[in-house]
């Protein structure tokens, strides 16, 4: 069922607790599928990292990378602050406040972006400033990594997608699992094509979209 892998509906949330249960399942099945598309150097800026759980795995998987966790609410990156202090991994960055939907981003460049989990429990206008935002920052060719469950057309959607979507809208109506095709279209409206779409389990999707210039090209 979606709401057991993405971050909502298993009682309380409590930021300050570290330790994310939704995070530490599907934390295998994300680095099998980033293995295949993160770059062989320079730094990943992860967009929406939450408690931080992602951020401490994937820098120890990517030695080479330097591993950048940002979130919105910087209550959520205490925790986020404690498994770095824990992690103790030199290629895993100080935790950032970076509110997608800001103008400004405090980070001037990156050579990839990951969001796991972040397009569907924020509003939609996240989704957009996501790649406008990452044009910005990515160069031609470097890429935006987004998993999460999504609503497909042809009858395709996962009932338990349709009963996520109707959860997360009565918690808040600006939330929604996202329609994939409006996010193919809001990622080809800053320039990115999607280069890879990947089935996940839980009826969730790993997609992959390419910069095809950069912003200021
Ligand atoms: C369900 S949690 C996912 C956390 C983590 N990526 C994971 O999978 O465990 C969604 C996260 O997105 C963040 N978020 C929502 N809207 C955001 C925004 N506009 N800018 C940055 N982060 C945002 C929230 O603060 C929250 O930490």
């Amino acid at each position: 069922m979606a709401t057991e892998s993405n971050g909502i509906g298993e009682g309380q949330w409590n930021p300050l607790e570290p330790f994310a249960p939704y995070a530490d399942r599907n934390k295998d099945e994300i680095l099998a599928v980033l293995k295949d598309v993160v770059p062989d150097a320079g730094t990943v800026l992860e967009i929406g990292c939450g408690k931080g759980l992602h951020s401490a795995y994937f820098a120890r998987a990517f030695p080479a990378l330097h591993w950048l966790p940002t979130d919105g609410d910087d209550q959520v990156l205490q925790s986020a602050r404690a498994w770095g202090a824990f992690a103790k991994l030199p290629n895993l960055g100080e935790p950032l406040v970076l509110d997608v939907q800001s103008s400004q981003w405090p980070v001037a460049r990156a050579d990839f972006i990951v969001a796991v989990n972040v397009i569907h429990i924020s509003a939609w206008r996240t989704c957009e400033r996501l790649f406008t935002g990452a044009a910005q920052i990515l160069s031609s060719g470097q890429q935006v990594f987004i998993y999460g469950p999504f609503l497909e057309r042809n009858g395709r959607t996962a009932a338990s997608n349709f009963a996520f979507d109707r959860k997360l809208k009565a918690r808040n109506p600006e939330w929604g699992v996202r329609e994939m095709g409006a996010v193919v279209g809001a990622a080809g409206a800053a320039k990115f094509e999607l280069s890879r779409a990947m089935d996940m389990p839980n009826n969730n999707k790993a997609l992959v979209f390419k910069l095809t210039r950069s912003a200021d090209a």
